[in-house]
């Protein structure tokens, strides 16, 4: 992005009313979590078949619950990078404001959003499958006891439960992605920061945004399945991208 690019996003910036960041797994790549598809991504390691399906859940939900913990320890260990800190940052700089998250890592929350939507639930809860509450865990969970009958369970019944997170093949929580598709529509800046948009296109948010006239700022090193819809491409880390936005 050159100088006068950059003056103009700036510009675009200080008068923009409502602002909408759409994030993946890009964003967290910086604070040590594996991304999904880049090279070296858990994809490129692991079989979703076997891990993040319903029916992996059934056939063998020991080894779903390791990964599952595993992962949750990258997220306990892992700290908020500039990226997430300047959107917390801008969380009280504009009058609206929302963060729209595929990621189930806390580093957002932890970095200081409030206003923001999970898409694919939270590695810190536990979906309790007998009467459906969720539970969240504070401390890391302990997998080397785990087994076929040995599976984590509900800490508040005791029942059977769940990692609260969305897998392949499962629908999408209602009310954060209605309010995520609304609040798109109608925002007149979007970032779209660190997502492939491999799964479902990116969910239309940044279509539905651009319809409405919005400004579609895309920050990933590389091209995603969603740069058709930029007007501006920062080809840079978002750790090192979004501080820029914000320097005088
Ligand atoms: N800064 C910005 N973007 C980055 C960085 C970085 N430091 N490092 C990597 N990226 C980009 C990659 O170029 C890639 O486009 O982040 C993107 C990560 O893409 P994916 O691994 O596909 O992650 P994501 O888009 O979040 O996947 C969506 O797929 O497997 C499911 O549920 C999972 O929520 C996840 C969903």
């Amino acid at each position: 992005m050159d100088g006068s690019t950059l003056a103009r996003l700036k510009d675009r910036i200080k008068n923009s009313k409502r602002v909408c960041a759409f994030t993946g797994a890009g964003i967290s790549a910086e604070s040590g979590i594996p991304t999904f598809r880049d090279a070296g991504g858990l994809w490129e390691n692991y079989n979703v078949e076997d891990l993040v399906t319903p029916e992996a859940f059934e056939r063998d939900p020991a080894v779903v619950w390791r990964w599952h913990i595993w992962l949750q320890g990258l997220a306990f260990n892992a700290q908020p990078n500039a990226a997430h800190k300047t959107l917390a940052n801008m969380d009280s700089l504009f009058p609206e404001f929302l963060v729209i998250t595929q990621n189930i890592d806390d580093l957002h929350e932890r970095a200081g959003t409030r206003r923001m939507v999970k898409l694919h639930g939270d590695i810190m809860e536990i979906l309790c499958l007998e009467d459906g509450h969720v539970c969240r865990v504070t401390s890391p969970m302990d997998s080397s006891n785990i087994g076929p009958d040995a599976l984590p369970t509900c800490p508040k019944c005791g029942g059977a439960a769940r990692p609260n997170v969305v897998w392949f093949g499962e629908m999408l929580p209602v009310e954060p992605l209605a309010e995520g598709s609304e609040f798109a529509r109608r925002c007149d800046l979007l970032f779209i920061i660190g997502t492939s948009g491999a799964v479902s296109g990116g969910y239309g948010f940044a279509e539905s945004a651009k319809r409405g006239g919005a400004c579609i700022v895309e920050i990933n090193p590389e091209e995603s399945a969603l740069t058709y819809l930029a007007d501006i491409s920062i080809r840079k880390p978002a750790a090192a991208a979004m501080p820029e936005l914000f320097t005088p």
